[in-house]
């Protein structure tokens, strides 16, 4: 794992910084299509049971629990950030959701028949294989845990993460980096996921679904930018496109995992 720090203007708040422009995200804006798009939905559909209660840990502002709410599951939400859950039940008071972090969940043994962490773990500083021991926990046997989260790719491994280490040197000396996330090496992911008890079905690369865009390249390189949101520019597009030629673990920003309790 390769924890990420980043250097932040002084007195920013990250954890601030990210609740308040979540917690501007309303879900009521956002279209089920959003969701339905994403590269991993398919996979998401074949494996997370319909007919058992489903958790999203890591919620956020829940649009995955609206999602999958429309599409019948059976879905309750955890995310540690207050603001989110409130956003939440103003939208829906229906929707059950709860204050409470990953690695310490607020639900008996054995009662879930799915959990869902997408873009949760690589937050939990510390705790991650506490993280995945209480998802054990709470899924009944054969549950199943579905999650996405930032990898080490190829261009990370080799460009992106020896410059932000040699930045925290030159930096370091009179700044303090905070904790921004974690990247997550394939085998050890796998590794951790076996020695909290699950079995892992399947893995594939994630990112976004638009040809146009990546959330890798613009989120690491900013001369990959093009003028709207994770859009690249020319550059960028011919990176992508040579890089997704060999492997798109080079250049994916992140996995999603299949697992099965064991
Ligand atoms: C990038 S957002 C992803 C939100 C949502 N899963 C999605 O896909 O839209 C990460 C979320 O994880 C939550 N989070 C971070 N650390 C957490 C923890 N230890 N326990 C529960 N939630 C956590 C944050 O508050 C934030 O809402």
């Amino acid at each position: 794992m390769y924890k990420l720090r980043k250097f932040y203007p002084p007195g920013f708040d990250p954890q601030q910084y990210w609740e308040d422009r979540y917690a501007q995200e309303h879900i009521a804006g956002r279209s089920s299509d959003e969701f339905r798009k994403q590269g991993f939905w398919p996979l998401m559909e074949r494996h997370l049971p319909r007919d058992k209660k489903v958790l999203d840990a890591g919620c956020g502002v829940g649009g995955w629990i609206v999602f999958l709410k429309e599409e019948g599951y059976d879905i309750e939400g955890i995310d540690n950030a207050a603001r989110m859950v409130r956003a939440m039940t103003e939208y829906d008071p229906d929707l059950k959701v709860k204050i409470a972090a990953i690695d310490a969940i607020p639900y008996p043994n054995n009662c879930f028949g799915g959990v869902v962490a997408v873009g949760t773990l690589e937050y939990v500083e510390d705790k991650v294989d506490e993280a995945l021991r209480e998802v054990n926990r709470v899924l009944m046997p054969n549950g199943i845990f579905f999650l996405e989260v930032p990898i080490i790719n190829g261009l990370r491994r080799f460009f992106y993460i020896p410059l932000k280490d040699l930045e925290r040197w030159l930096k370091g000396k009179n700044n303090r980096p905070v904790f921004a996330n974690y990247f997550f090496g394939r085998q050890e992911l796998r590794r951790k996921l076996d020695e909290a008890g699950f079995t892992v079905i399947t893995e594939q690369p994630h990112e976004l679904p638009d040809d146009h865009s990546h959330y890798g390249l613009y989120v690491d390189w900013k001369w990959l930018r093009g003028s709207q949101p994770y859009r690249l520019n020319i550059v960028g597009l011919a990176i992508k496109k040579l890089a997704n030629i060999v492997s798109p673990w080079i250049a994916s920003t992140g996995m999603v995992i299949v697992a099965k309790k064991r």
